[in-house]
C-alpha cells in the first residue's frame, strides 16, 4: 500500500507522481477496487481531476469530442507543432492503478517541471489522456486514440454495452455529441512524434533488475466473440449421449486454445477472459454459451495463422458436438514498430540517467497502435513489481516512478524532431 505522500517543494517527481496515482486510483465505480469505464461518472470525475492538474502545470487543457483530456504547453512561440505525450485513464475491471495513469501523470509532472522553471522549447508539448484504451464497455479498444488519429469508425456508435446502452446514447448522456467526434482528429503535421511512458506489465525489467527500458514494438492482437448454441434440458433426465451441452463444448474449445498456444513456439498467447452460460441454473443443461478470445503473437503473420487454425479447431468441436457456432472478429490491431529514431532518443535519455539501455517488445497493446497513423511512436517502459498488471496488486516503487519521470523529462528537453519535420499548427 503506497504511504500517503504530502506535497512539499522538495517532493521529487516520483513522489508527486505516486501521490497523484493514489488520488486518481481512488476514482472508481466500485469502492474497494478500481474500475473506471468509458463514459461513466467516474470517467467524468477523473477527467476533471486530470484537467485541473494539466492547468496547474501551465497547460491549456480541455476535454475533446470523445472524452480525452488534452493539455498543451506552448513552445517558444504559439502554434508550433508538438511532441505529444500521453496514455489512457480508463481501466479494466478490478484493475491496478498504474496501467495508463502512470504515463499520463508522469507526462503532466514533466510539463509542470518545465513550467516551474519557465522553460520553453522549440516545439509545443501536448499531453493526451485517452478515454478508452481497454475497450471494456463496448468491446472495441483504442477509441480515444483512434478519434485523435482520425480513424474512429462511426459504426461502433451502435455497439451496445452489457446494459443495452449504445455508445451513441452513452456519449449523449455524458454530454458529448456523437456526430461531432471527428473534431477530435489531429493532422499529422501538428505532431512531431508520439511518446508514451507505460508500466511494462511483464516481468522482464524486474528480471534484469532495471527500472526502465526502451520499447521496440507493440504486439498486435485479435479479439473474437464466439457463441455456441446447443439444447437446454433437464440435468436429471437427459442421458449424456443425447446432450448438446453448449458449456461442455465451450470448455473443450477453451482447453484446445490453451493447448495450441502452450505448444506453439512463436510466442503465441491466447486468453478466454469472459464466458456467459445460459440459462445459468444448476439443474439445467446450458443451451447457449458466449465467450471471448484474445490472441497475440510477436508478428502479424504468426497471429493471423493462429487465428485461422484456432477457428478451424472450434468449428470441428461444434460440428462433433452438434452445436451451432457463431464466431466473429470484434477487434484487430496490427503490430506496431517503435520508430528507430525515437528508440535511440529514449536510449540516450536512459543512458544519461546512468542506467543500462535495455530494449524489449510490448506484449500488451497501447494507444500507439492507433497514434501510428499520424505520428511516429516511441515508448518508455517502467518496471512494475512481479510484472503484475490488470490486477489490484499492480505496483510501481517511488524510485522507479522517479526514474521513469527523469528519463521522460530528458526525452522531452533533448527531443530532436526528425529532419524535415513539418509545419505550424493550423
Ligand atoms: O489488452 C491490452 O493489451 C491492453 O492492456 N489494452
Ligand atoms: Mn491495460
Ligand atoms: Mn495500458
Amino acid at each position: 500500500m503506497t504511504s500517503e505522500i504530502a506535497e512539499t517543494d522538495e517532493t521529487s517527481l516520483g513522489e508527486e507522481i505516486v501521490r497523484r496515482i493514489t488520488a486518481l486510483g481512488a476514482i472508481s465505480a466500485t469502492p474497494g477496487d478500481l474500475t473506471r469505464i468509458f463514459l461513466t461518472p467516474e470517467h467524468r470525475a477523473a477527467a476533471d481531476l486530470l484537467l485541473s492538474w494539466m492547468a496547474e502545470a501551465g497547460m491549456d487543457a480541455h476535454l475533446d469530442a470523445i472524452g480525452n483530456v488534452c493539455g498543451r504547453y506552448e513552445g517558444e512561440r504559439p502554434g508550433l507543432p508538438c511532441l505529444m505525450l500521453g496514455s489512457h485513464y480508463d481501466t479494466v475491471r478490478d484493475a491496478g492503478k498504474w496501467d495508463g495513469p502512470l504515463g499520463l501523470i508522469t507526462a503532466i509532472s514533466c510539463v509542470a517541471d518545465l513550467h516551474k522553471r519557465g522553460r520553453r522549447l522549440p516545439f509545443a508539448v501536448e499531453v493526451t489522456g485517452f478515454a478508452d484504451e481497454e475497450g471494456v464497455r463496448f468491446a472495441s479498444t483504442l477509441l480515444g486514440s483512434r478519434a485523435v488519429a482520425g480513424t474512429f469508425v462511426e459504426s461502433v456508435l451502435g455497439v451496445r454495452d452489457s446494459a443495452g446502452i449504445s455508445m451513441r446514447e452513452a456519449l449523449v448522456t455524458f454530454g458529448l455529441d456523437p456526430d461531432h467526434i471527428g473534431a477530435a482528429a489531429r493532422a499529422p503535421s501538428e505532431l512531431l512524434a508520439y511518446v508514451e511512458l507505460h508500466i511494462e506489465q511483464g516481468p522482464v525489467l524486474e528480471a534484469h533488475d532495471l527500472p526502465v527500458g526502451v520499447v521496440t514494438a507493440i504486439s498486435g492482437a485479435t479479439r473474437l466473440a464466439a457463441s455456441l448454441t446447443g439444447m437446454a434440458g433437464h440435468a436429471g433426465t437427459v442421458p449424456m449421449l443425447l446432450r448438446r451441452d453448449a458449456l461442455a463444448g465451450a470448455a473443450e474449445c477453451i482447453t484446445t486454445i490453451e493447448e495450441l498456444c502452450r505448444t506453439d513456439h512463436g510466442g503465441l498467447v491466447g486468453t478466454v477472459g469472459y464466458i456467459h452460460a445460459m440459462p445459468g441454473a444448476t439443474n439445467v443443461i446450458p443451451g447457449q454459451v458466449s465467450f471471448t478470445i484474445d490472441l497475440r503473437a510477436a508478428t502479424d503473420t504468426h497471429r493471423n495463422k493462429a487465428v485461422t487454425d484456432i477457428v478451424r479447431h472450434i468449428e470441428a468441436i461444434a460440428r462433433h458436438r452438434k452445436l451451432t457456432l457463431q464466431i466473429d472478429v470484434t477487434h484487430e490491431n496490427r503490430s506496431v514498430p517503435c520508430a528507430p529514431w525515437l528508440r535511440s532518443q529514449v536510449a540516450e535519455a536512459i543512458a544519461a540517467e546512468g542506467y543500462p539501455v535495455f530494449e524489449l517488445p510490448s506484449g500488451a497493446g497501447h494507444d500507439g497502435m492507433a497514434m501510428i497513423d499520424i505520428a511516429d511512436v516511441g515508448m518508455v517502459f517502467v518496471r512494475c513489481r512481479g510484472g503484475i498488471s490488470h490486477h489490484p496488486d499492480e505496483h510501481v516503487e517511488v524510485a522507479d516512478a522517479d526514474a521513469g519521470a527523469r528519463v521522460l523529462l530528458r526525452v522531452i528537453e533533448n527531443f530532436r524532431p526528425r529532419s524535415g519535420a513539418t509545419g505550424e499548427r493550423s
